[in-house]
């Protein structure tokens, strides 16, 4: 299977990664900032620019996104919108773009998050991008042609993130990286679609 990996150098990509290549699969690894093969997901042109170069997979897997984090009295309109334009709009380019470099029987995999079912009080901005997020897979399944499958992982707070967010999710339980990456797995290799796979604790 010939995978690509948005965000291979992030806290969750890097893992993700590591274990498609120890399965034996041919992954391309795309980070933002350095690397062979980079991408801006805001940036429409980018992207298309980056699939001309890796060419045709079989999953195309998103571990991206970033949102306001922070007090929603000091939120202004202008900061919900940092949530939209890069973790929705750049998944979403990815799946609009990516559809001409995928193979049929091919799947998306994006990922969200679980302040949209669970709030936390600096979260609104994360919230509301994980659950447009949410409904664009949901909707977008059922609209995929040629046996094309997407699904989001919607993970809680890592435990290889919680020294460093842990206080700003309170009462939340950390969640081991091996969940999550099996929650990957189940949507790369598995048959589902239309799926948030929700490794929460
Ligand atoms: N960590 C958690 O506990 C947790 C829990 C639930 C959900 N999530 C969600 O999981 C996703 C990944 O989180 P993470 O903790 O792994 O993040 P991370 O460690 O900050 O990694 C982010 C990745 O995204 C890349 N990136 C940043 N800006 C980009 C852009 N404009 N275009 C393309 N790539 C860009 C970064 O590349 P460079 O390093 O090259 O900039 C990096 O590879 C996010 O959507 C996050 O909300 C995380």
């Amino acid at each position: 299977m010939r995978i690509v990996v948005i965000g291979a150098n992030g806290t969750i990509g890097r893992v993700v990664y590591n274990k498609l290549i120890d399965k034996g699969y041919d992954v391309t690894e795309v980070y933002h900032s350095s690397g062979d093969y980079r991408v801006d997901i805001r940036q429409p042109e980018s992207i298309q620019e980056l699939f001309k170069k890796t060419g045709k997979h079989d999953a195309i897997v998103s571990c991206v996104g970033k949102a306001y984090f922070g007090s929603f009295n000091e939120m202004t309109l202008e900061d919900y919108y940092t949530g939209f334009e890069h973790k929705v709009m750049g998944q979403v380019a990815l799946v609009k773009i990516g559809i001409e470099y995928l193979n049929p029987g091919g799947s998306f995999t994006l990922t969200t998050g679980i302040t949209c079912d669970d709030p936390i009080p600096y979260g609104t901005g994360l919230a509301m991008a994980n659950g447009a997020l949410n409904a664009f897979v949901k909707n977008t399944a059922i609209n995929l042609e040629n046996d094309i499958r997407i699904n989001a992982v919607s993970p809680g707070l890592l435990e290889l993130s919680a020294d460093k967010l842990g206080r700003f999710f309170p009462g939340h339980t950390p969640i081991p990286i091996s969940k999550v990456i099996n929650a990957y797995l189940k949507s790369i290799e598995g048959k589902i679609t239309g799926q948030i796979i929700r490794v929460q604790g």
